[in-house]
């Protein structure tokens, strides 16, 4: 028996590299030796979007269309679209029981996030519940491995105390979730800085060819390389970082740039070039993609709505509200 796998991603705009490269790679790595459940978390999104919901009918359903150009492949995965499993707020709702409210203000990565978004003691009601959301999205498909990034570890810690504290008063329904770390480190921004929707600094995965080039030749380099001639220091380079995304065969470059044969620019460009080849499937697959799409949010849908009623049947009956 293959364990289950339960992870997600927040509807805030558009997948860029970052989103790739941090997490999808990962999961579409998981789907041969895990069963795996991805879902969009389009009410984690409403935390902070709550005002921008225009744009959610493109949010979802671009994002699903990056997943399975990226290789999400939905025979052997489910893919499934959060508030359209009402189950996860029936179980959110219950779980909130089970936590208290000073448990939650110290959640660091929620704090954070408040702090980002200049919310002091502003934050809202759901916002804060953020962890106990997540806990049921995880413990609805009695998910047992969560790939997740650092930032998302006190939120796991939630799951976990969450499963805990239920199984510990009603009799034994839930995993206890593990998390596994994503391997790859955080890719940087165009500007060298953590890359972020929110700062500007993203390339997302069908941005046209043009604006990939501006960006990449706007890219943040070596302050210390001024000169082509200047000796270079790959390893803080952005540039450099971004050449490996689509291709192992770099090490040649970083010797060149560090010996002062290679300049930015002429190093930009061929990154540049990279990029808009290794992009190119989010470009030229998505009409077709689209043409499947329905069918697909179907079917994902309906496996994991199976899911989720057996596990609130057991809920039901486990706290004796089953009449
Ligand atoms: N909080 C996650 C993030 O910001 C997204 C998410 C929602 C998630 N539900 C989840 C991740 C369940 C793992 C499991 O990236």
């Amino acid at each position: 028996m293959r364990r289950r796998i339960l992870s997600g991603m927040r509807t805030t705009g558009r997948l860029h590299l970052g989103n790739l490269f941090g997490a999808l790679k990962n999961w579409v790595a998981l789907q041969d030796d895990y069963e795996c459940y991805f879902e969009v978390a389009d009410l984690h999104g409403l935390t902070t979007e709550y005002q921008h919901t225009d744009l959610y009918p493109e949010w979802v359903e671009e994002m699903i269309v990056d997943w399975l150009i990226a290789g999400i492949d939905p025979q052997k995965s489910v893919i499934l679209i959060q508030s359209k499993v009402p189950a996860h707020a029936e179980l959110h709702l219950i779980f909130s029981m089970l936590v208290t409210v000073a448990r939650l203000q110290r959640n660091p990565t929620i704090k954070e996030q408040a702090r980002d978004l200049g919310l002091l003691d502003l934050i809202n009601y759901g916002h804060l519940g953020y962890p106990v959301l997540q806990a049921a999205d995880i413990l609805i498909y009695k998910g047992e491995v969560v790939p997740v990034g650092e930032d998302q570890l006190p939120h796991l810690e939630i799951t976990r105390e969450i499963a805990r504290r239920f199984n510990s008063l009603y009799g034994k329904v839930f995993p206890e979730p593990e998390p596994l770390l994503t391997r790859y480190p955080r890719l940087p921004g165009i500007d060298g800085k953590r890359m972020s929707k929110s700062l500007g600094n993203t390339i997302i995965l069908d941005e046209d060819p043009e604006s990939i080039r501006t960006k990449v030749m706007k890219m943040f380099t070596d302050p210390t390389k001024i000169r082509k001639t200047d000796p270079g220091h790959p390893d803080r380079c952005p540039v450099h970082t971004y050449h490996g995304l689509f291709t192992t065969d770099i090490d040649e470059f970083g010797i060149s740039c560090r010996e002062g044969r290679l300049g930015c620019v002429e190093h930009k460009e061929i990154v540049a070039q990279l990029l808009i080849d290794g992009l190119a499937p989010f470009r030229t697959k998505r009409e077709g993609v689209k043409k499947e799409l329905k069918g697909i949010i179907e079917d994902g849908l309906n496996r994991a709505r199976k899911t989720a009623a057996e596990t609130m049947a057991e809920v039901r009956r486990a706290m004796k509200l089953n009449y």
